[in-house]
């Protein structure tokens, strides 16, 4: 990369604050792009895809994992935080990544699983193969069970994904011996975060990845490292029958104040490159905790910088509803001087083009009691209903402006700038999330938002791979959808998001944060202004007369600069 290559693709691109007002492409790795043909994505597939993120208007990309991984839990499960998944090719790819991206002005994030490894961690293995009261052991969350012969769990924890969290192990001699934590999978052993191996080695595999050009990482599971040292039990859940995982103040496996300490050190680690070419380097925490005044901790000065707005994704699709986040995420953030991030979806949840086409379209945040769903249940709720996908579409069109109209940073997850939906009915035997099986197939999980990307063609694989059978199914349904399709279409939702992308990078008002409630706002109307841009929702049924103006971008046609029902339009005033 040269600075000019890059300044001449984003002009952005060396600002010390880019991370304040970046729009984030999520790329799953395994979804995006196929080079070698094979039915899984790869890294050369998202070089060769590149062009379409830069022309697309993002700032930068995040990479789910592409460590090696035995896949138990997508890549989420990682057996080495220092190389490339042979799945996904190699660390010179990973290199040429990096620098291919730079130059076209996109910043890199990657992801970091700090919370477990996979089973087949080489320290998970030593762990297992050491013995109690080994140095080994104490890396992960290793105790004796209780009963009189050590039979019963340590405590009633509960995995998230099913079942419990905790797994017995065979010791050396044949015996059934002591129990490991996994918070998730049972291929997924969760470190002891008060070992100061386990530290040093996160902070290792940072700088390792830094110093190939990573411009930050993404953490999964922020609120989960460490836990109340006691593993005291927890209320019931009382369908599953095991402890609840609600993430409630107090909650001893989530959210625990020592957290604080571990996001400093990690703070001081991207700090020290504050220096270099790329400068200091960046987080943002992946936690699903409730109220975001909680959350917001994550984010003091000498934290981490960002956190996903999970409100924003799990609100319903109403002004009300919406307005209530708008009002607590902008101050909450304001409060701690850190930008608000804005979120539709991830590889996680139901895609929102569904969500949004459902008769319940996510939690309503002005009827207060309610706590927050964790994303496989929200899903596994969803899929219960009927979609209207011409409805849910249109909302998801109105949606992107909304979110790329708001204030600081905003995620796009792939497959959202062309409007695709939840794939609601793969068949049971393809489907790989851990959550399926350890579910006792009560939740079908969260492989109907990972389906691969359709790039061009009529049929599957639409240009994911050249002729292999994706590793999972594509629809018929999807022609109409491929990027080629969209490309050609002024109207698509593809080139929707172009616009709005290529304002946003251009116009000074949408880089500021300056955000005001406009008179306009009321009732199903969201109405705010960005200095002298005007960005208007219409969630009701009766058209909105806007005042006069240049329309700049809108989701839906106008009748006679009326804006329509469930749709969004900016104004230059
Ligand atoms: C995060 C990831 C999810 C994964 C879980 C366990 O929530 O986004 O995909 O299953 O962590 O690592």
């Amino acid at each position: 990369m040269t600075d000019a290559d890059a300044a001449v693709a984003n002009p952005h691109f060396l600002d010390p604050d880019w991370w304040r007002h970046a729009v984030v492409y999520q790329i799953y790795p395994r979804s995006f792009a196929d080079s070698d043909d094979n039915g899984t994505g790869d890294i050369r597939g998202m070089i060769d895809r590149l062009d379409h993120l830069a022309g697309l208007g993002v700032d930068a990309v995040w990479v789910s994992p592409w460590y090696p991984s035995p896949l138990l839990d997508g890549g989420y499960d990682v057996a080495d935080y220092r190389d490339v998944s042979p799945d996904f090719g190699t660390l010179a790819d990973a290199d040429a990544f990096i620098a291919a991206a730079h130059a076209r002005g996109l910043r890199v994030l990657l992801d970091l699983v700090p919370n477990h490894s996979s089973w087949d961690h080489p320290w998970f293995r030593a762990a297992l193969a050491a013995g109690p009261g080994s140095p080994e052991r104490a890396r992960y969350v290793f105790r004796d069970g209780r009963g009189e012969h050590g039979e019963e769990p340590p405590n009633n924890w509960g995995s998230l994904f099913g079942g419990p969290a905790w797994t017995r192990v065979t010791e050396a001699d044949g015996r059934p011996g002591q129990w490991y934590l996994h918070l998730f999978d049972i291929s997924q052993p969760d470190f002891d975060w008060t070992n100061e191996d386990v530290c040093a080695e996160i902070d290792a595999v940072m700088r390792f990845w830094f110093d190939r050009g990573i411009d930050g990482f993404r953490i999964d599971v922020a609120d989960a490292m460490v836990k109340d040292a006691a593993l005291p039990d927890v209320p019931v859940n009382p369908e599953t029958g095991f402890g609840s995982n609600e993430k409630n103040p107090g909650m001893p496996q989530w959210d625990q104040p020592g957290l604080a300490d571990v996001q400093r050190r990690w703070r001081a680690v991207a700090d020290a490159y504050a220096g270099t070419e790329l400068g200091g380097r960046v987080f943002v925490a992946e936690a699903y905790i409730d109220p975001i005044e909680r959350l917001v901790a994550y984010v003091e000065p000498d934290r981490l910088h960002t956190t996903f707005n999970f409100d924003a994704l799990i609100s319903e699709w109403s002004a009300a509803s919406q307005r209530w986040v708008i009002n607590h995420t902008i101050p909450a953030h304001e409060a701690v001087g850190a930008p608000t991030t804005w979120v539709l979806g991830n590889h996680d949840n139901t895609r929102v083009a569904t969500r949004y086409g459902k008769p319940v379209t996510g939690r309503d945040f002005t009827a207060e009691s309610e706590t927050a769903a964790e994303p496989i249940e929200l899903s596994a709720a969803l899929l219960a209903m009927p979609t209207d996908i011409g409805l849910g579409r249109r909302r998801a069109r109105a949606a992107a402006l909304l979110e790329l109209g708001l204030p600081g940073g905003a995620y796009i997850y792939q497959g959202e700038e062309l409007g695709l939906d939840e794939i609601e009915d793969l068949p049971e035997a393809v489907l790989q999330d851990p959550v399926w099986e350890r579910s006792g197939h009560r939740m079908r999980g969260r492989d109907g938002c990972r389906v691969p990307l359709p790039w061009s063609g009529e049929a599957s694989p639409y240009g994911f791979s050249a002729t292999a059978e994706p590793w999972l199914p594509m629809p018929a349904h999807w022609a109409p959808l491929t990027v080629a399709v969209q490309d050609a279409d002024p109207a698509s939702t593809l080139n929707l998001y172009r616009r709005a992308l290529a304002l946003r990078r251009t116009l000074p008002d949408l880089r500021a944060d300056a955000f005001a409630w406009d008179e306009l706002d009321g009732g199903d109307v969201l109405a705010f202004r960005r200095g002298g841009v005007l960005m208007v929702v219409n969630f009701g049924a009766t058209p909105v007369e806007l005042p006069p103006g240049e329309v700049l971008v809108a989701s839906a046609p106008l009748d006679d600069h009326r804006l329509p029902h469930d749709a969004a339009v900016w104004v230059r005033l």
